[in-house]
């Protein structure tokens, strides 16, 4: 395993992402394990990411000089750079440059490491105020920068390296290159963690964590969920049963999408429970988006259990008792719900956070490690159909947080209507593929006066939020073509007769989040 130490950046998963597009394993640990912690883990190679401080200020993250002498190749990035820098020696400056986004670095001297096969010059992206001025003593300087006179440096035999840019995101169009360089080269590490890996060791986890007892599995729709339940169903399918609670935030046509599409690819056994009553009613006057998706996760469980007792009532003549419930939750979801330590709670995703502490099952998360592209390359691997494995991502809450303001049983029509257009829209463009997903949202709170025929209208506005992204953890909005969008804007104003004004967000993410709530 590869750890990726996080200082606090937004970067630490997608250096771990990026390490996983090399084939080697990697974690996301937070920056509080001390350098005998990280040591103790055994881990292939370590890799400190960027953080917002700087190393001279109160309170700063250290990293500890042990570290550099266990033996374990170190990879510096932006802050961890410094850091390493600073923690063997060398001398970082407060330069007052601050060298903020695409910014050329040159190569330096006749030691090429970490930028072998990379251009003499290349575009790099930076983000820093600090910059390394002497490089420790044994570190050659490999690049340097308008703003960083130490750029890259490596000490080849100590298997301790450090750049101070990005090489982890597609600002840095080189920088796969470089982690490559590390953790082949530099740590001596082969690309054999692979899809069949995955499904070979998460089998035989689950075989090791149910044993014998009996499973239940909620299908959402979504590809998480039926990943997951694949992957268990795999595992010990005669003991899995599928549960698929119809809570009425589901767009149109899916529900006949999971019982149909979903059984016919794994065999699996499902029961169908119509909850729609019981979350209408759970949602009845909530407005603020974290207490409806505590609501959402409260009734999910309240609902499994009920599930349970006819799924038990089935299965009594074998006198079995089902212990566990299966959960798609997703690596990038386990750190944004503060899973991660260190990482804010930006949202309670309705599967982390949510649960409710009386809950009387024990959890099954197969995905938990996973990015959204290695779950749908284990669907895939699994026998899942390209209809389920290819879907865009859609949130375990539902519509219910695409209303902005109180759900009720009109408004979810009108959204579900309303959103069918699009998707229909999109998918006749041929952009299903360029689209990570396009939230349709209904501001019901919200009035505004419109024309249509001879009459004055006061209805609701949607809002299209199509985005394009790697793993939701950051996205940009997709530039749709314009009659694309006006397609849909026609179509919806004239088919869902409550709505008179279709808008377009051109948010990115930060600062938005994809969805509204
Ligand atoms: P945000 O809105 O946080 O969404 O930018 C990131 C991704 O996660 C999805 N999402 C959820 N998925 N349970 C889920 O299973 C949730 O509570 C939840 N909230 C957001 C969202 O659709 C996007 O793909």
């Amino acid at each position: 395993t590869v750890l990726v130490v996080d200082y606090g950046a937004q970067y630490a998963q997608l250096i771990a992402r990026r390490v996983r597009e090399a084939r080697v394993y990697s974690e996301v640990v937070p920056h509080t394990l001390s350098a005998a912690e990280i040591i103790a883990r055994r881990p292939a190679a370590v890799i400190l990411s960027g953080g917002p401080s700087s190393v001279y200020e109160p309170g700063a993250p250290a990293v500890e000089s042990e570290l550099f002498d266990a033996g374990i190749p170190v990879l510096g990035i932006c802050y961890g750079f410094q850091a390493m820098a600073h923690a063997l020696g060398g001398e970082v400056a407060r330069t007052g440059d601050r060298e903020y986004g695409k910014t050329d670095v040159t190569a330096e001297g006749p030691v090429r490491s970490l930028l072998e096969g990379t251009d003499d010059v290349q575009t790099t992206w930076m983000s820093h105020s600090d910059a390394v001025r002497t490089a420790p003593a044994g570190f050659d300087v490999l690049a340097s920068s308008d703003g960083a006179p130490v750029a890259a440096f490596a000490d080849a035999r100590r298997r301790l390296f450090g750049v101070q840019w990005h090489p982890e995101v597609k600002h840095s169009p080189q920088g796969q290159r470089i982690i490559e360089n590390f953790l082949y080269d530099g740590a001596g590490l082969s690309p054999e963690w692979t899809t069949g890996n995955i499904v070979e060791e998460q089998v035989a986890a689950i075989r090791a964590q149910v044993g014998e007892a009996r499973v239940i599995c909620g299908l959402s729709g979504g590809v998480d969920s039926a990943v997951a339940a694949a992957l268990v169903q795999r595992a010990v399918g005669e003991q899995l049963t599928c549960v698929f609670i119809d809570h009425g935030l589901l767009r149109h046509g899916e529900a006949e999408q999971v019982e149909r599409d979903f059984v016919a690819a794994t065999g699996a056994k499902l029961h169908v429970a119509d909850e729609r009553g019981r979350f209408l009613t759970a949602l009845a006057g909530i407005t603020d988006p974290e207490e409806k998706r505590k609501a959402i996760g409260r009734e999910f469980i309240r609902a499994f259990e009920a599930a349970e007792h006819a799924v038990l009532d089935q299965a009594a003549a074998e006198g079995a008792r089902v212990e566990f419930l299966v959960q798609g939750t997703l690596y990038p979801d386990v750190v944004e719900s503060g899973g991660g330590e260190g990482a804010s709670n930006i949202k309670s995703h309705h599967n982390v956070g949510g649960l409710p502490e009386d809950m009387e099952f024990k959890l099954v998360e197969p995905l938990r490690s996973l990015f959204k592209d290695e779950v749908r390359a284990v669907g895939a691997e699994l026998g899942l159909p390209q209809e389920i494995v290819g879907r865009q991502p859609f949130p375990g809450p539902g519509l219910g947080i695409r209303i902005i303001g109180e759900v009720t049983e009109h408004r979810l029509d009108i959204l579900r209507r309303a959103d069918a257009i699009a998707r229909e829209e999109l998918t006749a463009a041929g952009l299903d593929g360029e689209v990570w997903q396009m939230p349709v949202v209904l501001l019901a709170d919200v009035h505004s006066v419109g024309v249509q025929g001879d009459g004055r209208t006061y209805g609701h506005p949607v809002v299209l939020r199509p985005v394009s992204s790697e793993d939701a953890m950051t996205a940009d909005w997709s530039r749709l073509p314009y009659d694309l969008l006006g397609r849909i804007s026609t179509r919806i104003t004239n088919e869902v007769e409550e709505i008179n004004r279709v808008t377009l967000d051109v948010t990115s993410k930060p600062p938005g989040t994809i969805e509204w709530e």
